[in-house]
């Protein structure tokens, strides 16, 4: 039997109470590892260990592969059309399939060099511009992306109740309201492009693939036709793709990138070049940017981000996880349908295995031969059935944006200004706040850092 966390009103109103940081007052250290509570009427089992984690995630991954539906998240997706909050089916086993394969494509494809940088490298020869300003025109459409991402990023799952309660969506609510709006925006944009490349056919190879084997497939637009799993993709799976992609994307690989640069404020030795580049430098001197290549070369810098994902998960709880089948966790009996909370906040601050798990400590990940290590307890875009699809291209952009940014800018606070508050905010994914810094071009290095 699984202890459970006081009676169900007070477990509803330690969930509420929570406020801005429910992952931390999910009263691990005072219920222990594994414990029960009522959210409402759902019985959800919350997971604070390695272990249990990996039991859920991944030896017993099949049975805790199911997603709640809740109100916020089905109207994001149409009833469950993308991947993330989708129930495990078959149809969203292909539809993950389809879009992982899309992803690794995409990931390849990808620049990270701004405008500027494109602009500066011809030097005096002349050359068309074209191509370099139509990329950043593109990037301005981005931020009306930016604009809608914004209002579902701070407004989903935090409907409040009506994820608990789903009756309550009769009354007027409005988080719900604004959820909407943005998703009309959404919808109303992604859709127009949809069309626009089914004309003109020139979408990126990956999102290509994904689109030419969806609709080959299927007989009309919107509609399914009889087949395999895969002919039953329809527009809203290709549709609510494309929106999952800023949604689980951006935010989280955008978000991850600022609480690193927060912690490297907050730690001006970390960020030396010196020390990113460690191990480069041992190789030849060449002034160049970093290309994915360097990676094996630059251990430092994965220490680094692997530490800004552990000491601030940007999912601390996940996305939850329902069993779809009677199981057990550490032995307690769990029945079907129950709700499964994987505390990762927890598991990546749980003092037996992270020394001082409050400290920004980037060598933690290195043995003592300086050799980068992976502990089984870090886990930061959860593991098995249900693992982060876009892991692969999430690790090469971190990669890529941070060496490009410290090798050729220094970032410091404005004068008299406090470092950046670490504490959070806590919407689909935990944020930092807003926090402003000054920047110069690296001296003596030519904006260049030497490998
Ligand atoms: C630093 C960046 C990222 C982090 C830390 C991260 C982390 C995570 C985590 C923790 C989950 C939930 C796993 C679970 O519920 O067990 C997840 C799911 C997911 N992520 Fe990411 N993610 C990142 C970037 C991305 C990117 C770039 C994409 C796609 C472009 C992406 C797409 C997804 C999708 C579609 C899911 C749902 C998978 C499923 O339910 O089967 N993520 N991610």
């Amino acid at each position: 039997m699984l202890h459970k966390a006081g009676k169900r009103p007070y477990s509803l109103l330690c969930y509420k109470r929570a406020g801005k940081r429910p992952y931390s007052l999910l009263c691990y250290k005072k219920y222990g590892s594994l414990f029960a509570l009522y959210l409402g009427p759902h019985y959800t089992v919350v997971v604070n260990n390695h272990q249990h984690a990996r039991e859920v995630l991944l030896q017993r991954g099949r049975d805790f592969a199911g997603r709640p539906s809740m109100v916020t998240t089905d109207l994001l997706t149409r009833g469950g059309k993308d991947i993330a909050f989708s129930d495990y089916s078959p149809l969203w086993k292909s539809h993950r399939r389809l879009v992982h394969n899309s992803f690794t494509l995409l990931g390849r494809e990808r620049a990270v060099d701004s405008l500027c940088v494109e602009l500066m490298s011809a030097g005096c020869r002349g050359f068309d511009p074209s191509p370099a300003v139509t990329r950043a025109v593109t990037n301005v459409v981005c931020q009306l992306l930016i604009q809608y991402n914004n209002g579902i990023v701070q407004t989903i799952t935090r409907g409040g109740l009506v994820d608990i309660f789903p009756w309550m969506k009769i009354f007027p609510n409005e988080c719900l309201s604004k959820l909407k709006e943005c998703i009309t925006v959404r919808d109303r944009l992604l859709t127009r492009k949809l069309e626009e490349h089914k004309v003109t056919s020139t979408l990126s190879k990956g999102f290509k693939n994904l689109k030419t084997r969806s609709f080959t497939c299927c007989s009309g637009r919107g509609q399914k036709s009889p087949g395999s799993e895969e002919e039953r993709i329809t527009d809203d799976h290709v549709l609510m793709t494309a929106a999952e992609a800023f949604g689980a994307g951006v935010e989280t690989t955008s978000t991850t990138l600022l609480w690193i640069l927060a912690y490297l404020l907050h730690h001006p030795e970390v960020r030396t070049p010196g020390a990113c580049a460690e191990g480069a430098g041992r190789e030849r001197g060449s002034e160049r940017p970093v290309c994915m290549s360097d990676r094996s070369r630059l251990p430092y810098l994965d220490c680094v981000i692997n530490e800004g994902m552990r000491i601030r998960p940007v999912s601390p709880v996940l996305i939850p996880h329902t069993a779809m089948t009677d199981s057990s966790i550490g032995g307690h009996s769990v029945s079907r349908g129950t709700r499964v909370l994987v505390n990762m906040w927890a598991i990546h601050h749980e003092p037996r295995h992270w020394d001082k798990p409050d400290l920004f400590n980037p060598d933690r990940f290195l043995d003592n031969q300086g050799q980068r290590v992976t502990p089984s307890y870090f886990l930061p875009f959860g593991a098995g059935p249900r693992v982060c699809v876009g892991e692969s291209l999430a690790r090469l952009e971190l990669f890529l944006f941070l060496s490009s940014m410290l090798q050729r800018i220094s970032f410091s606070l404005p004068e008299g200004a406090p470092p950046p508050n670490l504490q959070g905010r806590l919407g689909v994914v935990l944020q930092p706040l807003p926090y402003k810094v000054v920047v110069a071009p690296r001296a003596g290095l030519g904006g260049r850092i030497q490998l």
